[in-house]
């Protein structure tokens, strides 16, 4: 096999207090990349983009192509090849988009290669590519990216990943304010967050992430909704770059969300909600921004147990 076409879903990341460890993904929008192996070492590059949003088209900025690299070097091999983009996920709302391209190019690479690649191996290739895109190697993107449903991190350096489909059916409603933010939005919303925090937060920070965990192993609702909803370092932090957040936030509960808070590094917030409540809920949120005179988009999102995945081969 020379040409492969893989896809590879959007995620939402963080998922409150799982900072750079938990991550979700999610079906509404997929990147493909389509790698053909060449007899010269050249690497090329096209995009086809339909996300109206500047996507890095010079090779080595790119966090598919150099994700595909990193799987070369993980498997020993030197080859050139031409990569084809088509970018799907929404660019810089915080939905893993440079990290679904990784993802899918890590995926394309070790399967050219004759698929000797661990998992493991293809989302640390992802990684670096997302550190091109975004300035740091988080995985919590790439990782449900390639795996589906969701990913914890066991082990940042190894990196070791713990994969749960969702049991349970459930919506996101996630919604995008109209808010000015610099272009490196990944790098200024953690360049926001807290050095050092104290050990008070922290066993409160730990016990969040525990019952996210533990609510997503038992498939329990809301236990999930209550741990997104109790994020106490992100959150704080970058609730300041959306307008309002704490006014949003206590509407959609009210509304019923069994959860709500930033998607990734923002500016898009999610709420988790039962699925016969996403549109009322998308509604709300809506409405209540638009009251504080801040204009909003939003869908209502479902988890995908199906991370990257072969779409055709030559
Ligand atoms: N974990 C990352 C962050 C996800 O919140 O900064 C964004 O890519």
């Amino acid at each position: 096999m020379k040409i492969i076409e893989v896809s590879a879903p959007a995620t939402i990341a963080n998922l409150g207090p799982g900072f750079d460890i938990v991550g979700l993904a999610i079906e509404n929008y997929r990147d493909i990349v389509r790698i053909e192996l060449t007899d010269d070492e050249s690497v090329t590059l096209e995009v086809v983009n339909n996300t109206g949003v500047a996507v890095a088209s010079k090779p080595e900025e790119n966090s598919a192509v150099v994700s595909a690299l990193r799987v070369m070097e993980f498997a020993g091999v030197k080859s050139g090849f031409k990569m084809k983009l088509i970018k799907n996920v929404p660019i810089g709302i915080g939905l893993g988009s440079s990290g679904a391209s990784a993802a899918a190019a890590a995926y394309a690479m070790n399967i050219l290669l004759g698929g000797k690649l661990p998992m493991e191996i293809l989302v640390k290739s992802a990684g670096e590519g997302e550190k091109v895109a975004c300035g740091s190697p988080h995985l919590d993107n790439v990782a449900p990216s390639l795996y589906g449903g969701f990913t914890m991190i066991l082990d940042v350096d190894k990196p070791e990943i713990f994969n749960i489909k969702p049991s349970i059916d459930f919506s996101i409603v996630l919604i995008t304010p109209k808010v000015n933010l610099p272009s490196n939005k990944t790098e200024y919303a953690r360049s926001l967050l807290p050095k050092m925090i104290d050990l008070e937060t922290m066993v409160k920070q730990t016990s969040s992430l525990t019952r996210l965990i533990t609510g997503i192993i038992k498939g329990d609702l809301k236990m999930i909704g209550e741990a997104i909803s109790s994020d106490y370092v992100i959150e704080p932090a970058r609730s300041v770059m959306i307008p309002r957040f704490y006014e949003v936030k206590e509407a959609a509960l009210k509304a019923g969300a069994l959860g709500f808070s930033l998607s990734g590094a923002g500016p898009s917030v999610f709420a988790l909600t039962y699925p016969e409540d996403a549109e009322n809920i998308r509604r709300e949120i809506i409405e209540k921004f638009h009251e504080y005179g801040v204009e909003s988009v939003g869908i209502i999102a479902k988890p995908t147990p199906i991370g990257a995945r072969i779409e055709q081969t030559d």
